[in-house]
């Protein structure tokens, strides 16, 4: 068979080691697979190369991906469903590896009722994909804002001040919720649950009565302040699966709890810092295991699924499932936060 893999929406540590693992599975079993390069612009514009043993040699351990990614929807493009068509009867593919969170595994759901073989690969470091305990890039992020949060705790307490920490995290809580548990935060922010600037002032204020004359505050770029309504975006325009760019929520955290407790507060953005450089071992083993899995989903016929860990196995789900909205941090995890405050 004719196998295309690509890589779409935002980039996240292990996605390297899920094309190397599919190349090596799938040329194992006598396939040849074909590289789409930017996501699902590839497929559109027809930039395509050939992956072979050579190609994905020695990418394990690097970030970002060889194949590139972008965040194109092409059902808006100009004759979008007939270009993709076009490009997939002219290569001869005969099943289609997408790599991707809710926006590119929605177009391969597309797709797949279009009658085009398509199976998921779960990748987003924001961990919210339905239908799966974990996403490729989600332990890799949580380990930097670990890091971060240790790395701060050290000056905060140096300079008795209050520090925030903005982490992704459009819609779920995951990378706030277990970065900041493992990284000793007092007060973690999540877009499920809207807070009140009061509320965060008064934690700051009874650590300081007991002594603790600083805070590790980590908060996600989508969480809520009921003070202010909305999230907080940098501007207003979307992208062309209708997303906003979310950012600022820290810098305006900061600002209203130094003007409200009085203590010195700093902000730091982690940003892209949380999607770079070389994927953990718990990444680089579900990359490998969910790469596997796909090639033999493709061999197997089960098409319109999504490869998925659940527990310690891997299974697979429909892309249905993976696509029934956003899945929230554990509200285990929540309560578990809220004890430390
Ligand atoms: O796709 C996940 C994500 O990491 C979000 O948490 C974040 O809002 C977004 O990507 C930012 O992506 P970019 O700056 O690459 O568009």
């Amino acid at each position: 068979m004719q196998i295309a893999v690509l890589t779409g929406g935002g980039d996240a540590p292990g996605l390297n080691a899920a094309i190397r693992a599919i190349t090596r599975r799938a040329l194992d079993g006598g396939h040849e697979v074909i590289g789409i390069r930017k996501g699902w612009l590839g497929l559109l514009e027809g930039d395509t190369f050939p992956l072979t043993r050579d190609s994905v040699s020695g990418i394990l351990p690097r970030g970002g991906t060889i194949l590139g990614t972008s965040r194109t929807n092409p059902f808006k493009a100009d004759e979008g469903e007939a270009r993709l068509m076009r490009t997939i009867e002219r290569l001869g593919i005969d099943a289609i590896i997408a790599i991707g969170g809710d926006d590119t595994l929605s177009v391969a759901l597309r797709l797949f009722k279009m009658g085009v073989n398509v199976v998921g690969v779960p990748k987003t470091m924001d961990n919210d994909v339905p239908g799966t305990d974990y996403t490729i890039g989600f332990d890799t992020a949580v380990n930097i804002v670990m890091d971060a949060c240790d790395r701060l705790h050290t000056t905060a307490e140096a300079h008795h001040r209050v520090m925030i920490v903005e982490v992704m995290g459009r819609d779920a809580g995951w990378v706030a919720g277990v970065g900041g548990l493992s990284g000793g935060a007092d007060v973690i922010l999540v877009p499920e649950v809207p807070f009140t600037i009061e509320e965060v002032c008064e934690v700051v204020r009874r650590r300081h009565a007991r002594g603790r004359t600083f805070s590790i505050v980590v908060v996600a770029e989508g969480a809520r302040p009921t003070d202010f309504g909305l999230q907080i975006t940098q501007d207003a325009r979307v992208d062309e699966f209708g997303h906003v760019r979310l950012g600022g929520i820290g810098a305006l955290l900061a600002r209203e709890v130094e003007a409200q407790t009085g203590y010195e507060t700093r902000v730091t953005v982690l940003g892209h810092l949380q999607r770079g450089g070389s994927p953990t071992v718990f990444d680089r083993l579900l990359a490998t295991r969910l790469g596997v899995a796909a090639v033999e989903a493709v061999e197997a016929g089960k098409f319109g699924m999504m490869m998925a860990l659940r527990g310690t196995k891997i299974v697979s789900v429909d892309l249905e499932e993976a696509l029934s909205g956003t899945s929230p941090l554990d509200p285990e995890l929540y309560r578990l936060s809220r004890l430390f405050h």
